[in-house]
C-alpha cells in the first residue's frame, strides 16, 4: 500500500450535529470540523435535535442559518415527521428546502416509542406528493421494516433508504424488495460492522445506540454484504452525547432499558474515524479501495440524487490506534478507543 491515496470526498447521510437544540454534546462548527478530519465534504443532518426537532420551517431555516455561518463544509437537512408532530402542512414547505424526510419508527433519543407503518400514512403521501424524488430514510423498528417498504417504495414507488441496518435479516428484507425493482436502499454504521453486543457488555452506556449493536456473528454478515454490495452506503450515525450523560445513564440505569429522561442516552459519537476504520480493514484485505469509495462517496450521492464530490482528500496511510486525543467532535470521546487505524487527512482539492 501507498503511504498517500487521493480519492474523493466522503458523503456521510446520517449525522447529527445538534444544533439548535439543547443536547451540548456538538455544534455545527465542532460537528462539521470533525467531518472534515474524517474526509467528510459533505454531512446531511437529521431532524431529531433535543428540544427544537426540525420539524417545522422555521426550524429548518433557522438551522440553514448556522449552517450559513458556521459550518466548516457542506451540510444538508433533513425534515422530520411523526405521527404526533401534526406537521403536515409544513412538509410541502420543508420539501423545498430539505434534502429528504426522516422517520422515526422506534424508541431512540428524542423518541420514545414503537409505531405502525400505518400511522405514517398521511405522512407519507404528503411527502410523495410534495418531494416524489427525495429520498424517505427511516429508522425502522424490529418490526416494521416490511410495513414501511409497502407503504413508501410498493405504494408509491417513492425512494427509501433504511438507516443503521443491524441484522442480516433486515438486510435480507431489503434485498429482495431490491429484487422486486422497489426503490430502496440500505446503509451501516462502522459500529454495527466492527463492535458486537460483546462490547455493550463490558462498555455499557459507552456502546449503547439504537438500534444496538450485534452479535458478532451478526457483524461480520454486515461486513460481507458490504463488502458484495447488498448493503449500498456506510453511514456513521454520529450520535454526540456528552460523556457526563453517558455516566448519568449509566448510574441510574445500568441495564440499559429503554424509559426515557436522563435514564437512556442512545448513540455514539466518531465521524473522524469511519474511513480510517474502514482502511485498517482495508489493510486487512477485507474490503477494496473500490468499495469504500462508492459506499462513503458515490453511491450516497446518487441516493440524494447530487453528482458524485468533486472535492478529493489526500490521505497519509499512516497506521495508529485511536485514543480520546485523536477526537474533534466536542463531544471529546470516542466508542473506537483502542482501535486500529488506517490513514489521516493531509489535504483537500479539487478534481
Ligand atoms: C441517535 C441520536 O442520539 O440522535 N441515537 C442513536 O442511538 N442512534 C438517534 C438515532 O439515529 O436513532
Ligand atoms: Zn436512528
Ligand atoms: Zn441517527
Amino acid at each position: 500500500m501507498s503511504d498517500i491515496i487521493t480519492i474523493p470526498g466522503a458523503i456521510d447521510l446520517h449525522v447529527h450535529l445538534r444544533e439548535p437544540g439543547t443536547n451540548p454534546a456538538e455544534t455545527i462548527k465542532s460537528g462539521t470540523l470533525a467531518a472534515a478530519a474524517g474526509g467528510y465534504v459533505l454531512v446531511c443532518d437529521m431532524p431529531n435535535n433535543p428540544g427544537n426537532p426540525t420539524w417545522i420551517l422555521e426550524s429548518v431555516k433557522e438551522k440553514q442559518r448556522i449552517i450559513t455561518k458556521d459550518a466548516a463544509i457542506e451540510v444538508l437537512v433533513y425534515a422530520g415527521a411523526q405521527p404526533e408532530s401534526q406537521n403536515l402542512d409544513e412538509l410541502p414547505k420543508m420539501a423545498k428546502q430539505c434534502v429528504g424526510l426522516k422517520l422515526y419508527g422506534a424508541p431512540t433519543t428524542g423518541n420514545e416509542r414503537d409505531y405502525e407503518a400505518e400511522e405514517f400514512a398521511a405522512i407519507i403521501e404528503t411527502w410523495h406528493k410534495a418531494a416524489p424524488k427525495k429520498p424517505i430514510m427511516l429508522h425502522a423498528g424490529s418490526g416494521n421494516l416490511s410495513g414501511f417498504i409497502q407503504l413508501i417504495a410498493k405504494k408509491y414507488n417513492h425512494p427509501l433508504h433504511i438507516c443503521h441496518v443491524n441484522s442480516a435479516v433486515a438486510v435480507e428484507l431489503i434485498k429482495k424488495a431490491k429484487q422486486e425493482e422497489l426503490p430502496v436502499t440500505c446503509g451501516v454504521c462502522p459500529h454495527h460492522l466492527l463492535m458486537s453486543s460483546h462490547d455493550e457488555k463490558s462498555r455499557g452506556w459507552f456502546a449503547r445506540m439504537q438500534p444496538p449493536l450485534a452479535h458478532q456473528i451478526e457483524a461480520e454478515k454486515l461486513f460481507d454484504h458490504l463488502v458484495n454490495g447488498d448493503i449500498d452506503v456506510v453511514e456513521t450515525d454520529h450520535a454526540p452525547h456528552l460523556a457526563e450523560n453517558k455516566w448519568l445513564a449509566e448510574r441510574e440505569n445500568p441495564s440499559g432499558m429503554h424509559d426515557g429522561g436522563n435514564r437512556t442516552c442512545y448513540g455514539v459519537p466518531g465521524i473522524e474515524f469511519a474511513l480510517p476504520l474502514l482502511f485498517y480493514q482495508m489493510k486487512r484485505g477485507r474490503i477494496s479501495l473500490e468499495r469504500i469509495v462508492e459506499a462513503t462517496s458515490i453511491k450516497p450521492a446518487k441516493i440524494i440524487g447530487i453528482e458524485p464530490p468533486k472535492k478529493e482528500i489526500t490521505w497519509e496511510m499512516t497506521e495508529y490506534r485511536i485514543n480520546d486525543d485523536d477526537v474533534a467532535s466536542a463531544s471529546g470521546w470516542t466508542p473506537y478507543n483502542g482501535m486500529m487505524a488506517v490513514g489521516k487527512v493531509k489535504s483537500m482539492g479539487m478534481k
